[in-house]
């Protein structure tokens, strides 16, 4: 037996109602006779004598199906048929046609307003059931699929979320050692003030004046302290990326201040060669930082470990800024590029941006995943290129915002 039958049958025997059919036609003994057929059949029918008590009953309630009869005085089928077709939530209601004429420019008409079949008239009530039957089972399927999807996208996008945390606690381990680090300077500076203060109060008599000042240094080295242990807080926390407006100077400056330590304690110089001018761009600022974590590290992880002192210049990762250089896509454009000294990305080179693509043993292979999501997020480009002189370059450029502002207000 076809499936779909067995399931409807199935259906009628557990006494649930087949579906909510609105018939739209405006010939009483026609409209009565097929309400009659298809309740008995198990459907739920609404009736309505013509179009425009029809698009407010569907309105009132989303049918399942449509039985629209095409000939009806005042608005006809076809205008009933366009107009649920840009009601929201009833557009894909299917919606059958019922019509006298077979005439194919009739159906082609029928077609281009969204109707999915006709019936001709006079009809056989066994052709109407098996085409609604079908046509329900369609929509059905459909939600499900689209249910289905939701849910799929919907997980997709909670796991894209988990491993770029992951990622980010694993880059954010290496930025809050150096932040740790970072601590020490403020904290080593109030103590000596600290020091120095109660010198001058045990003087006669007491240097207020000195006091005051040293009491305004406290303050200044306590609130550097306290935005170190902000930053540590916004990298680690789960928060959703909200863009502003930026300098990549900045950023870059900042970055490379903070994985210093990093830096010397891998033996690696790290350089930066900064733009002239501001280059701002609207980003979310904890985002980029991991961006930039994520390069500069690899870029460590390229020359290897080094037990001696290094020789003059070869083990070094320079840190970028410019404007977009002249060139397809990079008007109006930021360019940040992140140079190493070492092995190259040789044949990986197809597979860098893959996740979980990795040659290091505790690798996760998703360093530059995560930077090409964010910066794509962020409308911008993302290429790694082997030097000419040996080592790597990963560069990334983002929208200026003047010009993304100039743009869309000329
Ligand atoms: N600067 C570079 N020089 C040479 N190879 C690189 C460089 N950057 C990345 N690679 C190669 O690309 C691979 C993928 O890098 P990616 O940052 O995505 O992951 P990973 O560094 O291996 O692990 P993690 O998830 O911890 O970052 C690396 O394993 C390495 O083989
Ligand atoms: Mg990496």
């Amino acid at each position: 037996m076809d499936p779909v039958v067995q399931v409807d049958q199935a259906e009628q025997a557990a006494g649930q109602v087949r579906g909510d059919i609105l018939v739209v036609e405006d010939t009483p003994a026609s409209l009565q006779l097929l309400s009659r057929l298809l309740t008995d059949a198990g459907y739920r029918v609404r009736e309505a004598p013509n179009g425009e008590l029809a698009l407010w009953s569907a309105q009132a309630q989303a049918p399942d199906l449509v039985l629209l009869d095409i000939r009806m005085p005042g608005i006809d089928g076809y205008e009933v048929c366009s107009r649920l077709k840009k009601m929201p939530g009833l557009d894909e209601v299917p919606v059958i046609f019922l019509s006298a004429h077979s005439d194919t420019d009739d159906k082609l008409r029928g077609f281009e307003v969204g109707g999915v079949d006709f019936i001709s008239k006079p009809f056989q009530f066994e052709e109407v059931n098996a085409r609604v039957m079908a046509h329900l089972k369609i929509r059905r399927l459909q939600q499900q699929l689209a249910a289905h999807n939701d849910l799929l996208q919907r997980e997709s996008r909670l796991r894209l979320a988990e491993i770029a945390h992951m990622n980010r606690n694993a880059s954010a381990s290496v930025y809050c050692a150096a932040l740790v680090h970072e601590l020490n300077q403020p904290l080593a500076a109030i103590m000596s003030n600290a020091e120095a203060a109660e010198l001058f109060m045990r003087m006669s008599p007491p240097a207020l004046g000195e006091v005051a000042e040293i009491l305004t240094d406290i303050q200044r080295d306590d609130r550097r302290a306290s935005e170190l242990i902000q930053r540590m807080r916004e990298l680690l926390k789960k928060s959703d990326p909200v863009a502003q407006a930026l300098d990549l100077n900045e950023a870059v400056r900042q970055m490379a201040a903070l994985l210093g330590s990093e830096a010397r304690m891998r033996k690696v110089l790290l350089e930066t060669e900064l733009a002239p001018q501001a280059l701002t761009v609207s980003a979310d600022p904890v985002q980029l930082q991991q961006i930039l974590i994520n390069l500069v590290l690899n870029g460590m992880d390229a020359m290897g470990q080094v037990v001696a002192e290094p020789a003059g210049g070869e083990r070094s990762v320079t840190l970028c800024t410019r404007r977009g250089q002249a060139g397809p896509g990079s008007a109006g454009m930021a360019e940040v590029l992140v140079s190493d000294r070492g092995c190259g990305f040789g044949a990986n080179q197809e597979r860098l941006f893959e996740s979980f693509f990795t040659t290091k043993a505790h690798g996760m292979g998703l360093g530059l995943s995560i930077a090409a999501a964010i910066v794509h997020a962020h409308g911008g480009r993302i290429w790694a290129l082997d030097n000419p002189g040996g080592g790597a370059t990963v560069g990334f450029a983002l929208p200026l915002a003047q010009d993304r502002e100039a743009l869309e207000n000329p």
